[in-house]
């Protein structure tokens, strides 16, 4: 495809001093490590069969208990799973060989997403190459191309939904998080004739909350607004096939849009949208993002749909995974840990600082064999820098045991804030 070119204005003077590119990204990384917001990522080797635990690398390998992952059901190494996918590999080889229009459709991905659109009862579903790849070429495809859309995205909306408004050019107005009152007073603003499109997810990552989804929906039918709900830390985890929040509530059906992820709940790799049969041919058919690249490899569809059956059919890991979550946040509370409270399976816990999150993030590791990641800013504001965790059905008591212990001794250590009581 030939791509616009953007004219370039003559030099002001030959006098200038010309830019210094590598300067510019060596000061760039010093200032993220100045201000303790530099990533550095842990050098894991994922064991299949031993989840939770991994080996990490640094310098030697020793093993460490991972409490920080989103494969949240342990599906990446679930039996069923792993069959599926050597079944698929040693059938069609590693890449799916093509974009899906040119060559690159596999079976698998027929299936698959014939699979996600039962999950969600929705008569359709198209396969993206990740959760954030969905929400950027779906939002970006619909909000540019619906007549004079506006786009309602609640404030605590997830990068790639960001992202994918951004791209369409659509207007934005951001409503309060999670407040249908907010939403509805913003809708009531613009004229009738516009195309609206109101943008939220379902749980959310880093504060564990949970959107009032019937609220939203009553509010965006009133105004005749589109729906599309982000489900990627629900899907596999609520409901009762595991269709998420939207399914758990019973209210999939007034959803216009739901999108999720194989790369969590479902062990796998891959995104996806489900919805009415026109929406998603229309995404098919004009998302860039879509149809210009690589299909997903069908061993990756084909794990996926392994999970995603399981899970319609089996509630054990659910409702493990929930009683796990509850009795982490309960042992963490009853140790005067600053657990900030959710009514979801995440375990957030406060540190407010992002040296001292990273630091105790460390000490875990180092001291102690547990790895849970800082989450710094951007991803949550500065000032509410935590440690988030992640129980998952395959962590055992000893397992919780040992990380109550762990975190009571950094937070003594590092002397960091308690709860009041605490
Ligand atoms: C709310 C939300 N949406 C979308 C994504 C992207 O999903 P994926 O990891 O499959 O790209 C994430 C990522 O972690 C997320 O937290």
């Amino acid at each position: 495809m030939a791509h616009s070119a953007r004219p370039v204005m003559a030099a002001s003077t030959a006098a200038a001093t010309p830019v210094d590119h590598y300067r510019f990204f060596a000061d760039a990384l010093d200032s993220l490590r100045a201000d303790g917001n530099y990533r550095v990522f842990a050098d894991l080797e994922r064991r299949a069969g031993s989840f939770p635990r991994a080996d990490h690398h640094d310098g030697a390998v020793s093993e460490v208990t991972v409490w920080c992952s989103n494969d949240y059901l342990g599906m990446g190494q679930h039996p069923k799973v792993l069959r599926s996918v050597q079944d698929a590999l040693a059938k069609s080889g590693a890449g799916a060989g093509g974009t899906r229009n040119i060559a690159g459709t596999n079976h698998n991905h027929v299936l698959l997403e014939a699979s996600l659109a039962d999950l969600h009862r929705k008569p359709a579903a198209l396969l993206f190459s990740s959760g954030y790849v969905a929400n950027m070429a779906a939002l970006a495809t619909l909000a540019a191309r619906l007549p004079n859309c506006v786009v309602f995205s609640d404030a605590a909306n997830h990068a790639s939904m960001i992202e994918g408004i951004r791209h369409s050019r659509a207007d934005k107005v951001i409503f309060r998080h999670n407040d249908p009152a907010d939403l509805d007073r913003r809708l009531s603003e613009v004229a009738p004739d516009r195309a609206k499109l109101v943008a939220f997810e379902s749980v959310y990552s880093m504060d564990g909350d949970i959107a009032p989804i019937a609220e939203l929906c009553d509010v965006a039918e009133r105004h005749g607004a589109l729906t599309y709900l982000d489900e990627v830390h629900a899907v596999g985890l609520y409901g009762p096939r595991g269709g998420g929040v939207a399914e758990r509530d019973g209210v999939a059906d007034r959803l216009d849009v739901i999108q999720g992820t194989l790369g969590k709940a479902f062990g796998s790799f891959g995104g996806y949208i489900a919805g009415s049969r026109d929406l998603v041919d229309f995404v098919r058919s004009f998302a860039s993002g879509f149809i210009f690249t690589t299909a997903l490899p069908p061993h990756v569809a084909a794990g996926a749909r392994a999970a995603i059956e399981h899970l319609k059919s089996s509630r054990i890991e659910r409702e493990r995974h929930q009683e796990r979550a509850a009795t982490v946040k309960c042992r963490l509370a009853e140790a005067g840990l600053p657990v900030m409270d959710n009514p979801s399976h995440i375990v957030p816990v406060l540190v407010g600082d992002a040296g001292l999150c990273r630091l105790a993030s460390d000490r875990l590791l180092t001291e102690h064999a547990i790895y849970v990641q800082p989450i710094n800013y951007p991803t949550v504001p500065r000032g509410t820098e935590r440690l988030r965790i992640t129980p998952t059905p395959l962590h055992d008591d000893d397992a919780i045991d040992r990380l109550v212990m762990a975190l009571d001794e950094v937070w003594r250590r590092l002397d960091l804030p308690r709860r009041p009581n605490g």
